[in-house]
């Protein structure tokens, strides 16, 4: 239980689920406000400390507001700025305000770029000192970036200093790790966070659930089905198990529909972690992307 309890504090809620209908695996839509209060409810006894939210994700840091979450640990992102925004740092300013007043916290642990190419254009300075000074003056722990491809990282980590980098991983997806991505940003003390451990909850459906979209990658998938039939081990605890092997990880975001989804995720970890086969990596964007995957 112990050693489960450290793997549990390694776990952040996404909460992309509770503020807006989302997912190619959620057949139940925008998760109602009774189902969040029991999720953050388990949480909260299970040593799941750290809650990963946006200004983009619709209602989600107004629900979690609503619930109270100060004894949490909050990770926010920032959008992207307007195009006529006369005073970026203002802009930044009232942003953050904004959520911490839809979250009802004096005080957020990180706040992520979510757009972070904006840091890379001729206003980017302007926009990262908005968020520099927050955490000077104590209102922000640390700050970050979200980041979809491994190219994002060079140009901006050469210019702008962050604590935190949030990024995709899962069975199929290891290019961060490939790209040797994951050891520089630890010899750089930045956090990992990763996002995806799941793929949008495709790496846990049966093949006969799998959306028509996915037939192209038919022979990777039913790869993926044989390793997990030959190694006798659930989809859930393959894809949990995969990313807690990997001591470069300091946090992993997975996102859930309901309580009993979360229940099935902290009851499939234990402390035998598995990392997945090489030959189920791909680099494939079409498929490792759920942003470019068609709008159901
Ligand atoms: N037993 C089960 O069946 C079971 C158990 C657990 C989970 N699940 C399923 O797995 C899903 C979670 O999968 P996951 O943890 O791997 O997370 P994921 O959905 O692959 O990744 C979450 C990230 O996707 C991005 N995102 C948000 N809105 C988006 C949109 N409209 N289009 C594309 N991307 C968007 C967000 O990152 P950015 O904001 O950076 O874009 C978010 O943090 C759950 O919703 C549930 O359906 C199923």
């Amino acid at each position: 239980m112990n050693s489960n309890k450290q793997n549990f504090s390694r776990l952040a809620l996404g909460t992309v689920q509770f503020g807006m209908n989302y997912g190619i695996a959620n057949t139940k839509g925008q998760v109602s406000p009774e189902e969040i209060s029991k999720i953050l409810k388990f949480c909260e006894t299970a040593n799941i400390k750290t809650l990963d939210t946006a200004v983009g994700y619709g209602e989600s840091e107004k629900y979690l507001g609503n619930f109270g979450v100060q004894k949490f640990e909050i990770i926010t992102k920032l959008p992207a700025y307007p195009k006529n925004c006369k005073d970026l740092t203002k802009w930044v300013s009232e942003t953050i305000n904004g959520s911490m007043s839809r979250l009802n916290v004096s005080y957020l642990d990180g706040v992520l770029f979510h757009v972070p190419s904006q840091l890379l254009d001729e206003n980017g300075i302007l926009l990262y000192k908005g968020l520099r000074e927050l955490k000077n003056s104590g209102k922000i722990g640390k700050i970050g970036i979200s980041v979809y491809e491994p190219n994002d990282l060079e140009k901006i980590l050469n210019q702008y200093k962050f604590d935190i980098v949030q990024l995709p991983f899962n069975i199929l997806d290891r290019r961060f790790e490939q790209t040797n991505w994951l050891k520089k940003l630890k010899a750089q003390g930045i956090e990992i966070h990763v996002r995806s451990v799941f793929l949008q909850g495709l790496l846990l459906m049966k093949s006969e659930d799998r959306p028509k979209y996915f037939l192209k990658w038919n022979e990777l998938l039913k790869s993926y089905d044989f390793w997990l039939n030959d190694n006798k081990i659930s989809p859930i605890k393959a894809c949990l198990s995969h990313v807690l092997a990997n001591s470069e990880i300091d946090k992993i975001v997975f996102g859930v529909d309901s309580l009993l989804n979360l229940k099935e995720i902290t009851s499939s970890i234990d402390s035998n972690f598995q990392v997945g086969p090489e030959y189920l990596c791909t680099n494939d964007r079409e498929i490792i992307n759920p942003a470019l995957w068609p709008k159901p």
